[in-house]
């Protein structure tokens, strides 16, 4: 390993969502944070040596980005996922929330049907909702440990005149990485009726040995031109905060209505200190990445082994990808209700409560593992010591 993922870097009082809202939402300002998905890594070298560059200019007008930059991402999904994307299918956003909520503005109309598979990121029900928009559940169901769609249930939604479909790609907070088989029924599907579909794919970059991210859009040529894709640089290299993602958008049609809206609000400005870290990531991060993903995968194994050693009472949905665990707590003799508040008050743990993501993510809690194992450790621990004074 040439980077230290060991190291524990202090956040508080950095205007850390993570850190310093722990006495806002959680009540306490020691809690461990375990909650918003960001890492608590340091970025690789070559972004903050790029951002420093920057910094060093010492004037911070107006800029554009340069075709560099889109060069950079269409190298990255070529290299890394063998997807060739063109140069004019590329918009820029800041943010991929930001990006799903102005697709659903300017490609479907008020009242229209959009499609979304709970337990999921719960930003996907409020940009339904608070566009106007009528909100389909397409529910995930679990078995033997994994997420699973149910197509049945995906084909009769769509029957019923869903406009589009908002997909999580890999999946937050359930941890599938989506198969071909998969993508591909759900796509073919969405043209057969209709659909249009967004793919949210902010997590593509970190998946675990033995599955394989798939772009949503790369399938087939008529998937392609259905389906508006989000990428950033943001999960994968820990800069959340520079809000630098784009927008790949094949479909002449989607597009032109897409960016004409980016231009009516100037939101296309976006930030140089996102532009010269997406490019410095995508095309000098990738080792970093190999081992950051390795990190991760210890990770894993640790929350695995540790649950089913110490903690009876709750299951891991075991991630293929992203860096959140996704805990089935729904036999602990906790009140639903009363979960996060026992983790928080009894355990010291911070994690976002399933609820939030769903009906049927009720009894479970998300945790997020981009951190120090000895942090991760600690948490575990922490949760094993408050489960047994219970059971
Ligand atoms: C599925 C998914 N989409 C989008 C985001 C956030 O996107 P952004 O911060 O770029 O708006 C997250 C962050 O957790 C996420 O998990």
């Amino acid at each position: 390993m040439s980077y230290n993922f060991d190291e524990i870097i202090p956040r508080a009082n950095t205007n850390s969502v993570k850190y310093d809202l722990r006495e806002k939402l959680f009540g306490r300002d020691d809690v461990l944070p375990m909650w918003v998905a960001d890492m608590d890594f340091r970025v690789p070298p070559p972004v903050s040596e790029a951002i420093s560059k920057r910094t060093r200019h010492e004037i911070y007008g107006y800029s554009i980005r340069p075709e560099s930059f889109y060069q950079a991402v269409m190298r990255w999904t070529e290299r890394r996922y063998h997807w060739p994307i063109a140069r004019e299918w590329l918009t820029f956003t800041p943010g991929i929330v930001p990006g799903v909520n102005l697709s659903i503005m300017t490609l479907t109309e008020p009242g229209d049907k959009v499609m979304i598979q709970p337990p999921v990121y719960f930003p996907f029900f409020q940009a339904v909702k608070k566009n106007g928009r009528q909100l389909v559940e397409n529910r995930l169901f679990l078995h033997e440990g994994r997420y699973h769609i149910d197509m049945e249930d995906f084909e009769k939604q769509l029957k019923s005149g869903v406009k589009l479909f908002i997909l999580s790609n890999p999946h937050n907070p359930g941890g599938s990485v989506w198969t071909r088989g998969e993508l591909k029924t759900m796509g073919e599907l969405c043209c057969r009726y209709g659909a249009l579909i967004i793919a949210d794919e902010i997590h593509s970059d970190i998946v675990f040995p033995g599955h394989v991210y798939t772009p949503m859009a790369s399938i087939s040529e008529e998937i392609k031109q259905n389906t508006v894709t989000f990428l950033a640089p943001s999960k994968t290299f820990n800069i959340a905060g520079l809000t630098t993602s784009v927008g790949i958008i094949p479909n002449r049609k989607f597009r032109g209505l897409f960016n004409e809206m980016i231009e009516r609000i100037h939101l296309a400005h976006g930030n140089i200190f996102g532009n010269v870290a997406l490019e410095a990531a995508y095309n000098y991060g990738e080792q970093w990445l190999e081992e950051l993903i390795s990190y991760l995968t210890g990770n894993v194994q640790l929350i695995n082994e540790f649950i089913e050693d110490h903690i009876p009472g709750i299951q891991l949905i075991k991630p293929e990808g992203t860096y959140l665990a996704w805990l089935d707590c729904r036999e602990l003799p906790v009140e639903n209700d009363r979960l996060n508040r026992f983790m928080v008050e009894r355990a010291g743990v911070g994690m976002n409560e399933g609820s939030a993501f769903g009906e049927n993510g009720t009894g479970f809690q998300r945790l997020n593992f981009g951190c120090p194992r000895k942090t991760l450790r600690t948490a575990l621990e922490n949760i094993e010591q408050a489960v047994g004074e219970i059971l």
